[in-house]
């Protein structure tokens, strides 16, 4: 009989409930007993869970901690799960995860608890975490061992780690994967608040320059500029190709103006860069077009409003039929199978090595950091050269 955990981890992103739901209520269809590691990486520790496997499912944070933070699931744990934002479990951004020690602490838990499989839905950070627990799985093993801290029986057991990836973020900076979970309501939370701004903008003749999260990635900035109509948008991936990018910036909203425009759009992406990799900040826009334009200039930085809200459709649908993908790739996995990440391309789950995306992932800010930005778009997504 399989035993199951899940946990989520990060920044949290609405849609990592239908993951745990789904998880939750597919690996029990599948005959397994399913456990949520709560408050992620950080609270792994002390249940004692008995059986051959149990698969985790992390929505980081709790498992260094252990103890009460694992709990069984059940059919009615997840009742309403679907339709609720953020993440039910808890999630966090654990700092001991990130030194071997607390590694190690994981190690031990997840063994004393039985536990030799995890699904993680996290962003980049969070599955990067979960790739080096994995490459380290053996040695975390020989040194618990070598300690004491855990049994002969149990090291020659616990000898392999699953992990599988599932990813959820609302930035939708994962290489491998056209989309990631909680991605579409942020940018639905972010054309929601472009439109009312919209209103007080071409009531009052103003321009507003808004702020969107995405931290090094500009897609939500992109898409809601697309969505929204906006007149000008500032992604890191492709900064102003001009040193003065203030007069170019100026010439297409005075354009607008004189077509007739009654309000004046520009959204940020909180990591837009200049040409020169220097930050682009609202306050200095907002100075451009007031003292160059004469607009009556305001700034709105969205900040969480973005990542809270319940899950639109298309995350719901996505973090249940990733989950399901899963679960099937923990109870396939063998101890050559490398650990997968699940993903989504041409509207087809897939299913790709976690370390090919992490690797990936960090090409594309090295790519961004040497401005060869063409690269960084194909290593984050493949196809894009196509
Ligand atoms: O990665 C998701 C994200 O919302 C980013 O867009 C943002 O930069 C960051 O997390 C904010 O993190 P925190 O919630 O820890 O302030």
């Amino acid at each position: 009989r399989k035993k199951i955990g899940v946990l989520t981890s990060g920044g949290d992103a609405s849609g990592m409930n239908a993951c745990v739901r789904s998880v939750v209520l597919y690996g029990i269809s599948k005959g397994c007993d399913v456990y949520a590691v709560y408050e992620g990486y950080q609270g792994n520790r002390g249940i004692q869970v008995d059986g051959e496997c149990v698969l985790g499912v992390v929505v980081d944070g709790s498992l260094v901690d252990g103890g009460d933070y694992i709990r069984k699931m059940d059919w009615r744990s997840v009742t309403g799960y679907l339709s609720i934002g953020g993440t039910s479990i808890g999630t966090a951004r654990c700092m001991p995860f990130k030194t071997r020690e607390g590694r190690l602490q994981a190690a031990e838990n997840l063994i004393k608890n039985g536990i030799d499989s995890l699904i993680v839905c996290g962003g980049d950070g969070s599955l990067t975490g979960a790739d080096l627990f994995r490459s380290e799985w053996d040695g975390l093993v020989r040194e618990l061992r070598g300690a004491d801290r855990i049994t002969q029986e149990e090291a020659t057991t616990f000898k392999h780690l699953t992990i599988v990836g599932l990813v959820g973020s609302i930035d939708n900076d994962m290489s491998s994967t056209d989309i990631t979970i909680g991605a579409v309501t942020s940018l639905h939370r972010i054309c929601e608040a472009v439109d009312s701004v919209d209103t007080t903008a071409l009531s009052h003749s103003r321009a507003f320059v808004i702020e969107v999260m995405g931290r090094h990635c500009g897609w939500l900035a992109l898409m809601a500029g697309i969505a929204t109509g906006a007149d000008f948008v500032f992604i890191p991936e492709q900064p102003p190709s001009e040193d003065d990018w203030e007069t170019a910036m100026c010439t297409v909203a005075r354009r607008h103006r004189d077509l007739g425009k009654r309000k004046t759009i520009i959204i940020v992406a909180e990591g837009a860069l200049d040409r020169h990799l220097k930050p682009i900040k609202v306050d200095h826009i907002k100075d451009v077009l007031t003292d160059r334009l004469g607009l009556d200039t305001r700034v709105t930085i969205l900040g969480h409003t973005q990542r809270g809200g319940s899950p639109c459709a298309f995350d719901r649908i996505l973090g249940t039929v990733q989950s399901i993908a899963a679960v099937d790739a923990v109870l396939a996995s063998t101890p050559e199978t490398p650990s997968p990440m699940i993903g989504m391309n041409n509207n087809k789950v897939t299913t790709k090595p976690l370390m090919d995306a992490v690797r990936l992932t960090h090409q594309v800010a090295e790519a961004i950091e040497s401005q060869n930005f063409e690269k960084a778009m194909a290593l984050r997504d493949p196809q894009f050269l196509d």
